[in-house]
């Protein structure tokens, strides 16, 4: 019998390998097919990036209107879907209705579920690119007992998003090119992050040959999570926590500290980063011009400022190479952007979308892929006689 090697977290097992991204730990570079992702965020707009990520190379500017052309042709959900939202509590979280509704997709489009027909995942990724944006924004109405806004294809992939989110019947929604400009920058940061958890479950599950609906849907659940996606609203809870405690940062780096009461910085510490999280500076950078543009002065800024500052000059986190990582700052731009707190995660989803949907597909495209199946070192019990229920 092989010996196995246990690696807890897979901190080092290398699981494929991958001609997607590109990630520097030790010196901050993040590359999407060899572009660094500063480039991609000045001169790319989000589909751009997505057709770059999932096909291998930027589009010239006829690929790049057929994209947009098909993406919009399936913008809209069936009528029927719009009545699951009936029964889901208002309450609701909607990263929840999320991973729920893109599952449900698989019970619509039965005619594209084989993942060995490169026909049929052709349009289920054109399916999911165009409805993600859709079915989280009307998660966010439902919550707000307000009407659905369908979407409007005269519009662009993030003037759309956000008129569904913001437009009503009663009330148009002036796009300001700002916000459009903000949110391509976080989607195209967001957009792909080689072997993280969420991408990692997403080929996971591909790996049985489930279909892409339901390999996406369970990527959305891996990236709810506080240490991977979540981490957005959890750090925004905790800014706002701390501003309403005074401002004191340094209490919080000391609990932080403290390993006892399970507190962790949100936004801050990353598995492979261990000098900076390039995305966080971008995001920063973006932060600080989007609010003075917008001559809005959140105090959530200047927590956010404050304890990244004194975090960095504190031995525990010098020590453990704990920097601010793509989380830390991207909520506060949500939150300029009026987006509330709850549809952080979702609104990181879309944004991974295409980086999970490369992955499915070079998964597939890869004939050396088996099925995904770890080994355990078992730890439990011996083998041990049955005891009948009457001598329990
Ligand atoms: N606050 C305080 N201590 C921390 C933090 C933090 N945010 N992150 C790591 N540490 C400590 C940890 O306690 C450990 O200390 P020690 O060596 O004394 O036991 C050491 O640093 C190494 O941490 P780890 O948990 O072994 O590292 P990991 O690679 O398993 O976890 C992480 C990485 C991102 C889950 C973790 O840093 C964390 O929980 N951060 C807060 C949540 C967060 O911001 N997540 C978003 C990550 S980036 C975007 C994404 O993936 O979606």
């Amino acid at each position: 019998t092989k010996l196995i090697t246990l690696d807890d977290g897979f901190v080092n097992t290398g699981s494929t390998k991958s001609a997607i991204t590109f990630l520097d730990g030790e010196k901050g570079i993040l590359r999407y097919r060899g572009y660094p992702i500063e480039e991609l965020a000045k001169h790319c707009d989000f589909v751009e990036t997505a057709f770059l990520l999932i096909y291998g190379e930027l589009p010239n500017a006829s690929q790049a209107e057929i994209f947009r052309a098909g993406i919009r042709d399936h913008t809209m959900i069936h009528e029927d879907m719009r009545s699951f939202y009936n029964g889901f509590p208002r309450d609701a979280h909607p990263m929840a209705i999320l991973s729920s509704v893109v599952g449900a997709l698989a019970t619509f489009y039965q005619d594209s579920l084989n993942p060995n027909d490169p026909d049929q995942v052709e349009i289920s990724l054109y399916r999911l690119l165009a409805k993600l944006p859709t079915i989280a924004a009307y998660s966010y109405k439902k919550s707000m007992g307000q009407p659905f806004m369908y979407p409007n294809n005269d519009l662009s992939y993030c003037e759309n998003f956000l008129h569904m989110m913001f437009a009503t019947p009663a009330r148009d929604y002036v796009v300001d090119p700002d916000f459009v400009e903000a949110l391509n920058l976080l989607f195209i940061v967001h957009a792909d992050h080689e072997q993280n958890c969420s991408t990692s479950t997403v080929r996971m599950v591909g790996s049985s040959n489930a279909n892409l609906f339901a390999s996406i849907s369970a990527g959305i659940g891996a990236l709810w999570g506080p240490l991977h996606g979540g981490a957005n609203e959890a750090c925004v809870n905790m800014l706002e926590t701390i501003a309403k405690d005074g401002g004191n940062v340094q209490k919080y780096v000391d609990m932080a500290k403290d390993k006892e009461n399970g507190f962790r910085l949100m936004g801050f510490g990353h598995r492979v980063y261990k000098n900076f999280d390039p995305r966080a500076k971008i995001i920063r950078a973006s932060c600080d011009k989007l609010l003075a543009k917008l001559q809005l002065d959140d105090p959530l800024f200047e927590v956010a400022q404050k304890l990244e500052e004194v975090a960095l000059q504190d031995e525990y986190f010098i020590e453990r190479k704990l920097y601010p990582n793509v989380d830390f700052y991207s909520g506060v731009i949500y939150r300029a952007l009026g987006i509330p707190i709850q549809m952080f995660t979702v609104l990181f989803a879309i944004g991974r979308l295409p980086g999970w949907i490369a992955h499915w597909e070079e998964m597939h495209n890869n004939p050396s892929t088996r099925i995904n199946r770890p080994r355990q070192i078992y730890t439990g019990a011996t083998e041990r006689a049955f005891v009948p229920l009457e001598e329990r």
